[in-house]
């Protein structure tokens, strides 16, 4: 009898648990990388407040080129210098929180030629950064979660076809995860066909820098009706708000704006998975994760 009762709560815990880690609550993802002045990587774990840390950025490669992370003030990756992360990575990893590569930006060299040649940006990226073997792995020895693809320029063709080839890394036991950043605006100019092969895991849309679909002057309709599209039309597990953390930004949303008159609508989506924040730099001055957090 006793015993029948304790597992009867269990699972009744385990219910729970997994309503509330499953569609009601959100996590939020953060950008880390672009800024000297934001702090360690294990400072933003320690936070608490991220369950994704996305290291930005993978700035060159493809069409031939030796490809190149770009940590701003964190690192010189020429002859190692990157490779103490290392330490930090798997620290997150140890805290539960997955750490992407992000490969892109709004600024870069980066392009893909060939399926061909998204087959060997693929072998690079496992071999570098994932869970393959190279003499030179520019982060050392920690094996990352995952692949981000922040895309905003060069080719607009072929990123389905890396997306393809990362899948075919993924094992049982240590799933490669592929998560990605699109413009607001619909279907993404650079991702759209990519995010169709319905690959991604968690698709952090950028509502800002983008009017025609961003919140803009006390009026959350185009954002909304944006949401909607996103949610209802592309096949990813989640779907992130990707948002500013300073108002200094177009499109930026107020803490309280976002928890009143945003959240209680996006959240009830099946696919809401959460907020993402450009950048680590910009939300330890305005603490903007720490005011949503509660509410995410
Ligand atoms: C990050 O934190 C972990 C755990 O405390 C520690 O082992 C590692 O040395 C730290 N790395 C740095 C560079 O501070
Ligand atoms: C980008 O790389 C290509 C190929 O190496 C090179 O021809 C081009 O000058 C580079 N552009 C920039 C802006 O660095
Ligand atoms: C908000 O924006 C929508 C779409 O542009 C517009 O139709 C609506 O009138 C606006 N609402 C207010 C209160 O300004």
């Amino acid at each position: 009898m006793a015993i029948k009762h304790q597992a009867l709560s269990l699972l009744l815990s385990l219910l729970v648990l997994a309503l509330t880690e499953g569609s009601l609550a959100g996590v939020i993802t953060i950008y880390w990388g672009q800024n000297g002045y934001e702090g360690t990587l294990n400072e933003t774990c320690t936070s608490g407040n991220y369950a994704y840390v996305n290291l930005a950025f993978l700035y060159k490669f493809g069409g031939g080129q030796t490809p190149e992370i770009n940590l701003a003030g964190h690192c010189n990756p020429d002859s190692g210098g990157c490779t103490f992360l290392s330490s930090q990575i798997t620290y997150c990893q140890r805290l539960g929180i997955k750490v992407m590569l992000s490969i892109g930006g709004g600024s870069g060299n980066y392009t893909l030629t060939s399926t061909q040649d998204a087959k060997g940006v693929a072998e690079y990226l496992w071999n570098n950064y994932l869970g393959g073997e190279s003499m030179s792995r520019p982060l050392g020895d920690a094996v990352l979660n995952g692949i981000d693809f922040d895309i905003e320029l060069g080719s607009t063709e072929y990123w389905r076809y890396l997306a393809m080839y990362l899948s075919e890394y993924s094992m049982k036991r240590k799933k490669v995860y592929l998560t990605a950043a699109p413009q607001c605006p619909y279907p993404d100019k650079y991702l759209g066909s990519a995010l169709d092969t319905g690959l991604f895991d968690y698709v952090w849309v950028q509502f800002y820098n983008n009017p025609p679909c961003q919140y803009t002057s006390g009026n959350v309709t185009n954002l909304l009706n944006s949401w909607r599209k996103w949610t209802s039309t592309v096949p990813a597990r989640k779907i992130f708000l990707g948002l500013l953390a300073s108002s200094a930004g177009n499109g930026y949303i107020p803490a309280d704006v976002l928890t009143s008159e945003v959240l209680p609508v996006t959240k009830t989506s099946s696919k809401y998975g959460g907020v993402m924040l450009w950048s680590r730099y910009s939300d330890l001055q305005s603490g903007y994760s720490s005011s949503i957090k509660r509410s995410v």
